[in-house]
């Protein structure tokens, strides 16, 4: 991308994050106290988080469930959308990780609608399967994309018609586009992205967004 349309998507990026998705205070201690613990800087950018928002409240999601915690950020504004009996369950690997993130989340006021559970998403997503919890409204895949094709397996079984399925980080800077052979992580979101858009049981979008480099979210619909 030219460097100029950048800086012009950048600056609108700016222009509508300064309008509609202001970060309160437990927001923005959430990624400071992220960097402290010194976890990687990927969470959601503060437009895709109100974009989160914006679609858990407009699907009148009860039930969440999301692949891929970090520091809580994410979590935060899925958790805001959610009426009072709602729940979010969300997955995550690293125990550090879980640590930072409930400190952030309850301070929020969000801790007794989020479920921390620690470990591989695979056996967690297995582990729900197996437990025949209610279907998930809304699940929100973030995690290592290599497992992306596979996480969208389960979220299929984990959900019902009219459920949302939504993937960050489905355009990686452009580096979806074509079919050269790339990095695992992007073929895998290459081959998410096909399925998304060709699986007869869904209806679906790919939506670019602009952060520090272009990336996208992937919206699928259950039929
Ligand atoms: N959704 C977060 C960002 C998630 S970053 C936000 O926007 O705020 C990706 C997270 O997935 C990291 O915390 C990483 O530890 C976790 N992760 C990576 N591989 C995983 C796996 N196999 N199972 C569960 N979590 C995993
Ligand atoms: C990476 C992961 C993410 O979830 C993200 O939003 C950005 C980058 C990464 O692993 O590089
Ligand atoms: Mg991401």
């Amino acid at each position: 991308m030219p460097a100029e349309s950048n800086h012009l998507l950048l600056q609108v990026d700016q222009y509508i994050e300064a309008l509609c998705s202001k970060q309160d205070d437990a927001l923005l201690k959430a990624i400071e106290d992220s960097d402290r613990a010194g976890l990687p800087q990927i969470h959601v950018s503060p437009n895709e988080g109100k974009l989160l928002y914006m679609l858990a409240r407009l699907s009148g999601a009860k039930r969440i469930l999301e692949i891929g915690l970090l520091g809580g950020y994410s979590a935060i504004w899925l958790a805001r959308a959610l009426p009072k009996d709602g729940k979010l369950i969300s997955l995550e690997l690293e125990e550090k990780h879980a640590q930072v993130a409930r400190k952030n989340i309850d301070r929020a006021g969000l801790g007794s609608k989020v479920e921390i559970r620690v470990g591989p998403a695979l056996d967690g997503l297995k582990k729900i399967a197996q437990a025949k919890e209610e279907p998930f409204d809304l699940v929100f895949i973030d995690a290592d994309k290599t497992a992306y094709p596979e996480y969208l397996d389960w979220s299929l079984k984990l959900t019902r018609p009219g459920s949302v399925i939504l993937a960050d980080n489905v355009i990686r800077n452009g580096k979806v586009v074509g079919n050269a052979p790339g990095d695992a992580s992007v073929e895998a979101v290459r081959i998410y992205n096909r399925r998304v858009a060709e699986d007869p049981r869904l209806e679906a979008l790919l939506l670019p967004l602009m952060r520090e480099s272009l990336d996208g979210l992937a919206i699928a619909r259950v039929k």
